[in-house]
């Protein structure tokens, strides 16, 4: 779907490729980035935020291939971020000219802090850039998305006045970032009601949160933002990101589905209404995060939320004599919502060609029949030498063996 304005249906904007990137050791190639980016859209997320254009050639380099290859007309919006600088949205525009839906996503602080220490500028001066950047990245693309850095720890009033200029710039959608993971939930959701009150235009935007997990609190604060009117999250696979991470996608988007009778008057449907609150194919979830997980390198906890290896996993006694009765008892999802196939199958040197093939696809890989073949081999050698081949195992037998492209 197209990021327009949208009132029945919650906007995914995936930044893993950018946001995500940014945390220490996470750093992809090209080459892989355009991989997640394929699967990100089978995955269905309305927005890619592929990157920042103007922070380096290779940054530059796999927004525009993005563009080229996963921007289609039916793809989705594909977007890269740009400080509101003239020479940061150029960039940001001439990467993004292969793309069908373009998007400039451009920000500035807001927060006295960031003004004072960061940025040396006055309110008044923020106020201008933010409105003359936003008219400028107009100029090149009508989908223009703007942020108030450190929102959350702006005044409400100044906060108010800078939105109501973007908007009246061109903003189609106004994006609420706690960039430093500092609010509650219900906080959060309070300062979401305000600008719906208090900004006059704000019915021409679509509003969006962006959140960090310094208290663990993202995923929190953006359904508490979902019920006051923002209906855009940005979020990443597996919730990687700057320091603690970004609100995770995975979560965000099982919990809309999972408590959708709850969450769907908040959209102004009946409690009983079926349609899905996203437009995510929710069987591609596992897929994506085991090969975000190795292609950054970033590791997913055991018992992380509806992707760690122990999420859908029953060890006690008592809970698993509940199942074996009625699945329900113990279970509020069931795994192969989330593309895992719930009869695990158990990789060892008495498995064939078929049931390898099969556990890669479900890690995401796709492989040619060389590719397959090749890697094949390595795993009869390596299932020789070990009782059972892991996940972990098959994903070092395709790095080592197969070149992403
Ligand atoms: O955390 C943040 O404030 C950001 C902005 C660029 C949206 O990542
Ligand atoms: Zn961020």
């Amino acid at each position: 779907m197209n990021a327009s304005k949208s009132d029945d249906r919650i906007l995914i904007f995936d930044t893993t490729l950018r946001d995500g990137e940014q945390c220490p050791g996470a750093t992809l190639n090209v080459d892989e980035k355009l991989t997640i980016a394929r699967q990100l859209a089978r995955l269905g997320v309305d927005i890619i935020e592929a990157g920042f254009a103007f922070a380096s050639p290779g940054d530059f380099e796999a927004v525009q291939k993005i563009a080229q290859a996963v921007g289609t007309p039916e793809g989705p919006t594909i977007c890269s971020l740009a400080r509101a600088i003239p020479a940061d949205i150029k960039a940001a525009a001439e990467a993004l000219k292969p793309a069908a839906k373009p998007r400039i996503h451009t920000f500035i602080s807001t927060s006295d802090i960031h003004l004072e220490y960061q940025l040396k500028k006055s309110r008044a001066e923020v106020l201008a850039i933010a409105e003359e950047m936003v008219a400028y990245a107009k100029s090149f693309v009508d989908d223009v998305e703007f942020s108030p850095m450190d929102a959350a720890r702006s005044d409400p009033e100044y906060l108010y006045q800078v939105l109501e200029r973007a908007i009246a710039a061109g903003a189609k959608t106004i994006n609420i970032p706690d960039t430093v993971g500092y609010m509650t939930p219900s906080e959060f959701g309070d300062m979401i009601r305000g600008i719906k009150e208090n900004v006059p235009n704000v019915d021409q935007a679509i509003i969006s949160v962006h959140g960090h997990n310094d208290l663990g609190l993202a995923v929190a604060c953006f359904l508490e933002a979902v019920k006051n009117g923002a209906r855009q999250l940005e979020c990443t696979i597996n919730g990687i990101g700057e320091r603690a991470g970004n609100a995770s996608l995975e979560e965000l988007v099982m919990a809309l589905h999972v408590r959708r009778s709850y969450f769907n008057p908040y959209l102004g449907r009946p409690v009983e209404s079926e349609t899905p609150l996203t437009g995510i194919h929710t069987q591609e979830i596992y897929k994506t995060s085991r090969l975000v997980s190795s292609l950054t390198g970033m590791l997913v906890q055991p018992n992380k939320a509806i992707v760690g290896a122990n999420a859908f996993a029953h060890e006690s006694g008592i809970h698993q004599d509940g199942m074996l009765k009625n699945r329900q008892t113990y279970e509020i999802m069931d795994a192969k919502t989330i593309g895992l196939n719930d009869t695990l199958l158990v990789l060892g040197k008495h498995s064939g060609r078929n049931a390898f093939r099969s556990r890669l696809g479900e890690l995401g890989f796709e492989l040619t029949d060389q590719e397959l073949n090749k890697a094949f081999v390595r795993f009869k050698e390596l299932a020789d030498k070990k009782k059972e081949v892991t996940d972990r195992d098959l994903e070092s037998i395709v790095n080592d063996e197969v070149q992403h492209v």
